[in-house]
């Protein structure tokens, strides 16, 4: 069966992406982001994962108010970065694995999850940042990538605690597919930010420096967190963390943390990353 050994949450902000396409990551203000990430791209290269399952939103980019799918799981063979209005990124195409999508699809859907089947979509910086912060810049990306993108951008996204059941749905399904792929599920967006109104710029370092303990000890009471106290504890973006519970769900209850790393700022952004295993399974 194929398994998930290991969860990944980062921050996905946009200017990070623009920081490595225009060769600024050795900057000053840049450098300790990147630094964060060196170990974590020391990790992934050595855990060579075939898949990566990754949680993300959409900005506007494949998805507009003309339709809004709670979950849209990308079935596609390839998804290509989006134009986000200067240009896609110069990141690689992104390969899909419609084979395990497809039975992803089936088994949540029989699980009793709603989930819209995405055979067409372009992904933007949600997903491309953090496969750039994990990755560097590779002429291929060395994983396929299933991409499930969740609303967190109209209201109303979806609780906490359905975010946490879908995890361990998705787990139950991965365990389902029968071949050897090692799976690394990723969930992204974070930590507290709001990008408009008069709180913009708004972070919360007690905030994120609790939800990154809570993720990793006490899950189940992070999902009964309301939409409410993200929005006002972490700014009205940072309901983006809802994603994270499903990367949590997907894991053991008891997980070995591998690596943390929080830094404020980018952009006007609190950066929170963090690395947790399945502590049977994660073996190399
Ligand atoms: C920004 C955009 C995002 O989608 C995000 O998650 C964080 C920051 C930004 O525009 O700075
Ligand atoms: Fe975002």
């Amino acid at each position: 069966m194929a398994r998930i050994v290991a969860g990944v949450t980062s921050s996905h902000v946009p200017a990070i992406g623009a920081a490595i396409d225009n060769k600024r990551s050795g900057d000053a203000y840049w450098q300790p982001v990147f630094a964060g990430f060196e170990r974590s791209k020391q990790w992934i290269a050595d855990l060579k994962p075939d898949v990566i399952f990754l949680v993300y939103n959409d900005h506007a980019s494949a998805f507009s108010l003309e339709v809004i799918p709670t979950f849209a799981l990308g079935c596609a063979a390839e998804f290509k970065p989006a134009d986000e209005g200067w240009g896609p990124r110069p990141v690689p195409t992104v390969e899909g694995y419609p084979q395990m999508a497809w039975h992803i699809a089936q088994s949540l859907i029989l699980d009793e999850f709603d989930i819209t089947i995405v055979n067409q979509m372009d992904v933007d910086h949600g997903l491309t940042v953090p496969l750039s912060l994990m990755f560097g810049e590779p002429d291929a990306w060395p994983v396929r990538v299933i991409p499930l993108a969740v609303n967190v951008v109209q209201y109303p996204p979806p609780t906490g605690n359905r975010c946490y059941n879908l995890g361990k749905a998705i787990r139950r399904a991965v365990e389902l597919f029968d071949s050897n792929d090692k799976v690394v599920i990723f969930g992204t967006g974070g930590m507290s930010h709001q990008l408009q109104g008069p709180r913009a710029g708004f972070i919360n370092k007690e905030f994120d420096a609790d939800f990154l303990n809570r993720i990793v000890t006490d899950p189940v009471g992070l999902s009964r967190m309301p939409h409410v106290e993200y929005l006002r504890e972490a700014g009205s973006e940072g309901v983006e963390m809802v994603m994270w519970l499903i990367m949590r769900g997907a894991l053991d209850d008891d997980v070995r943390e591998v690596h943390r790393f929080y830094h404020v700022p980018a952009s006007n952004t609190a950066v929170g990353h963090i690395i947790l295993e399945n502590k049977v399974g994660a073996a190399r």
